[in-house]
């Protein structure tokens, strides 16, 4: 591969490490939302699908390989109508209700907490609980707390222990309502904040299990909210209590390149609509700073997480599916979206504590097709993204400073988009460098003077394709798939990579001491 003439310069100063990545920024969404959980990580005790408690083996096989740290469930909009009651006991006892949000369809409730729980277990990740705000009562959230995570005889434990399960959960991630400025039930910020102080107060930490709870956040750049919900936080009497109260505020932010109603294709875009794809991930850096900056006002010692807890893109739902399902192919665009988010994400670690791509399987950018017909299951371009990025977890961010300024592309509407996006982290004595050149038709060669440690030896893996439209299908399940890199040499402490067109590259460098 032809490297573009002029190397792109850069400086990484290994010995200094900033704020630790946490492995939660990899976290996962899992809604009640066309064949997600149903079809998706369900499918039933009877069925022929390999499966453990109903739950398939293969997916739970894959996600373990993510060492995916933590879902996010039931919702979404559906938490907001959820009451965790319906979905325990002998299922064949439960009673039937209605998704309301999602293709209105009646929902048997057959997954539910226990399902949940024994799902989280099986993936050894940490569940993230949404409580319903918009349809429940603060009652119904106290419950679910002590049900889950209660040891006595309390009233809630003995009820567990009817339904089966002896010892409480470990469940420490709770989001107090979801999305409340619109399907969470159309409140005002200030209405809102009032209400989940109530919720939060009553959601208590039992028998050793410290909740974090996190308030429902902003949508894209709504800085109004967030600077509402850290003032509600901040008007707690005893300063020392703030943290009893939430200990997290969200936000939602998806990549589109369109209206709701015209949102484009997942597969057939054109180039302007490529680049404007990209051009949106990147705006998630311009939100995480800008809400980063009002908390900062009311919780400069950073004590309060910003927590990501949907993102990814939206496109228009693949025709012939129905469009309450919100299902969409998956190309390699959307995995150079999701490596660019994760550029930001590694570069304000120091406030943003978690995030959650939108959703797991078969909807929205997945990282999982699966047929439950056939019991066929497809990695998407995404996944690998994932897997790629492992060795950031948990990894204190390195800086990484271009000398040379990114090349740029400009788009129909004259704005522009930089064509590399690059991030890194140190973890002991490994260190681990993604690139990602946007760039459609242009490889770059980037040249790193690496400062600080030895480097002893690099493993370059490259996610790319033919093209940004190529994605992965039932048939053919490794058109996008990783391969290792040849373009890596490093001569002294001069790391050369060079980079294909429209491709994602991880550099793996082994340090010495
Ligand atoms: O992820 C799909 C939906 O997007 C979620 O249910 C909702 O929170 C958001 O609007």
């Amino acid at each position: 591969m032809p490297a573009a003439d002029t190397a792109v310069r850069a400086v990484i100063n290994l010995d200094l490490p900033g704020a630790t990545i946490s492995r939660h920024l990899y976290g996962h969404f899992a809604e009640h939302l066309g064949r997600c959980i149903y079809g998706g990580f369900w499918v039933g005790e009877d069925s022929e699908i390999p499966n453990e408690g109903g739950i398939r083996l293969d997916v739970v096989d894959a996600l373990r390989k993510l060492d995916i740290p933590n879902l996010r469930w039931p919702g979404g909009c559906f938490a907001d109508e959820y009451h965790w009651r319906d979905g325990i006991g002998p299922r064949d006892q439960r009673p039937r209700t209605v998704n309301s949000h999602w293709g209105d369809i009646v929902e048997n409730n057959a997954f539910g907490t226990h399902e949940f729980m024994q799902l989280c277990e099986m993936l050894d990740a940490d569940p993230y609980v949404s409580a319903n705000v918009g349809s429940g009562t603060v009652h119904e959230m106290s419950d679910w707390v002590e049900y889950l995570t209660r040891g006595d005889d309390s009233p809630m434990a003995d009820l567990r222990r009817s339904n089966g399960r002896d010892e409480p959960w470990r469940v420490p991630f709770w989001g107090v309502g979801n999305e409340p400025w619109g399907c969470g039930g159309n409140m005002s910020a200030q209405a809102y904040a009032d209400l989940a102080r109530q919720y939060a107060t009553y959601a208590r930490n039992h028998s050793g299990n410290a909740l974090y709870r996190i308030a429902a956040g902003a949508s894209d750049g709504d800085y109004r909210w967030t600077e509402t919900l850290m003032q509600a936080i901040s008007s707690v009497a005893d300063p020392g209590s703030l943290r009893d109260v939430f200990q997290g505020v969200s936000f939602h932010y998806y990549t589109m390149t369109g209206p709701w109603d015209r949102k484009g294709s997942a597969t057939e875009f054109t180039t302007d609509e490529y680049y404007r794809a990209i051009s949106m991930a990147a705006k998630v850096e311009t939100f995480i700073r800008g809400h980063a900056a009002v908390m900062d006002v009311y919780d400069p010692e950073k004590r309060i997480g910003l927590v990501l807890d949907e993102w990814g893109t939206w496109w228009d739902a693949t025709p012939g599916t129905n469009p309450g399902f919100l299902e969409q192919q998956n190309a390699l665009r959307d995995a150079l979206v999701a490596s660019v988010h994760f550029d930001a994400f590694h570069r304000h670690a120091d406030r943003l504590v978690m995030a959650n791509i939108a959703q797991t399987i078969n909807v929205l950018q997945a990282m999982l097709f699966t047929d439950a017909a056939t019991g066929a299951l497809v990695l998407t371009p995404t996944y690998h993204v994932f897997e790629m990025n492992r060795g950031h977890h948990d990894a204190q961010s390195l800086d990484v400073r271009l000398l040379d300024e990114a090349p740029r592309r400009e788009l129909e509407d004259a704005s522009s988009v930089a064509t590399l996006s690059t991030s890194a982290s140190r973890k002991g004595d490994a260190a681990l460098l993604s690139i990602t050149n946007v760039d459609e038709s242009t490889p770059r060669r980037l040249q790193f003077d690496l400062r600080g440690a030895q480097v002893t030896a690099v493993r370059g893996r490259v996610l790319g394709a033919d093209a940004v439209d190529a994605h992965n299908t039932f048939e053919t399940p490794d058109a996008v798939a990783p391969r290792s890199l040849d373009g890596v040499t490093l001569e002294g402490s001069t790391l050369t990579v060079d980079v294909p067109p429209h491709a994602y590259v991880t550099v793996a460098l082994d340090l010495a001491g």
